[in-house]
């Protein structure tokens, strides 16, 4: 029997999913933990037990919500993603790969197809680094890529642990329990929105990931010397601000001058203290976010920002103290998985764009533990972490409809 996506189905949940928020429609702001991240989880593992899915959740709140197959003992085959959101972003980052996945399932226990091997439904946690500093948390616990000790010492901008957060949220238990024993998988395909140009660019609906770029993350803490804003002259000063700015120039010139277009840099957050206009930055705190789908070039420039810290360190005698938060390797998706995704393109007869990711996924790390590779769906303008991120119900459908036959061909 032919695999159907009950399509309005799918929206309409997606739709329900935005209730779930901390900023007013069309924003969506769902940061992992907080009440409406936790009211947006119970909402989705209500619809997978409608599903006859079988749910466990871990100490890190990854939860797993299975559909037994004929042989419990093979390893299982995943599909998911994340519902969580950074500040005012938009409906569909991460959401598709979840409802859509659940969908995928549904399509395939309506055709009356019984999976020998299981097909697993993950919600990751954490995937956006809002809270904690760091992407992928849940998925970097799961597959190992994060040292359980290390993860318990993350903190909030509060400084609240990663531990008192996830256990005040109901997420207790030891986070080495998190990652999976090895062989917990036989493969792992996400559905996601492209967050990209390129699919509307050709005028397709769905991209094949070939590969995702590698990621990096500094914290950059800048010391000064504060000041009256009228009373101490320019020569006098140590202002952290300005020592901040040559550095975040620096992460743009840098960028630009690896002569390639896929090195991007970005400085998306900045904290000056005392923060007010007539006083003196004395310190100043940057966050830079360095990638590259070329391991060499993202690190030349890294470098390149470390060399100008120092050079703004000593022109003007600011305290400069550089910490990496991740320098993560890119993942090349696995040939078997690439194959069984062209191959259900192919069945029911949608072309597709073999692309690379540049943003960052939870399959960057699955890919560390079990054959990966993801499916893209268009998303209009190429917009993403914005309120105006849009996929098509029709697009979403195809994407489902395709993951669908890829799980069917995988399990
Ligand atoms: O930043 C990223 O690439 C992902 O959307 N968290
Ligand atoms: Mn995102
Ligand atoms: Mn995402």
């Amino acid at each position: 029997m032919a695999l159907e996506i009950h399509s309005k189905q799918l929206s309409a949940e997606l739709e329900h999913l935005t209730s779930f928020s901390d900023a007013p429609a069309p924003a969506v702001t769902r940061v992992v933990f907080s009440r409406v991240d936790l009211a947006a989880r119970e909402y989705v593992k209500s619809l997978c037990a409608m599903a006859g899915l079988t749910i466990r959740e871990d100490a890190a709140g990854n939860t797993f919500c299975r559909w037994t197959g004929e042989d419990r003992a093979l390893p299982a085959v995943g599909t998911g993603s994340h519902i969580d959101a950074i500040p005012h972003a938009g409906a569909y980052d991460g959401t598709v790969g979840v409802l859509g996945g659940l969908e995928a399932i549904r399509a395939l226990q309506r055709s009356g197809f019984q999976p020998r091997r299981s097909i697993e439904l993950l919600l990751f946690t954490s995937e956006e680094p809002t809270l904690f500093g760091i992407g992928c948390l849940g998925s970097r616990l799961l597959s190992g890529s994060l040292d359980a000790h290390a993860a318990g010492d993350l903190t909030d901008r509060d400084g609240r642990k990663l531990d008192e957060i996830r256990g005040a949220a109901g997420f207790s238990g030891s986070l080495a329990s998190v990652r999976l024993p090895n062989g917990y998988y036989d493969s792992f395909v996400e559905l996601h929105i492209e967050q990209g140009p390129l699919l509307e660019r050709e005028n397709l609906a769905l991209g094949v990931v070939t590969a995702i770029a590698a990621p990096a993350s500094l914290r950059v803490f800048i010391e000064g010397e504060g000041g009256h804003a009228g009373a101490v002259l320019m020569p006098d000063r140590r202002d952290a601000f300005l020592a901040a700015a040559e550095i975040a120039l620096a992460v743009e010139s840098a960028a630009k001058s690896t002569g390639a277009v896929d090195t991007v840099g970005t400085v998306g957050v900045c904290e000056v203290f005392p923060g007010a206009i007539n006083s003196i930055p004395s310190r100043v705190k940057i966050e830079i976010d360095i990638r590259d789908i070329d391991l060499v070039r993202r690190d030349a420039a890294l470098s390149a920002v470390r060399e100008m810290c120092e050079k703004v360190r000593d022109k003007r005698r600011v305290e400069i103290r550089v910490e990496t938060i991740n320098a993560d390797a890119p993942a090349q998706s696995s040939p078997k998985i690439l194959a069984a995704l062209t191959g259900a393109c192919e069945s029911v007869g949608l072309p597709f764009l073999s692309m690379v990711s540049r943003a960052y996924h939870d399959s960057l790390f699955m890919s560390r533990i079990v054959p990966t590779a993801m499916l893209f769906v268009r998303c209009r303008g190429g917009v993403s972490h914005r309120p105006d991120e849009y996929s098509s119900p029709e697009d979403i459908a195809a994407g489902a409809l395709v993951l669908a036959e890829t799980l069917k061909r995988l399990c």
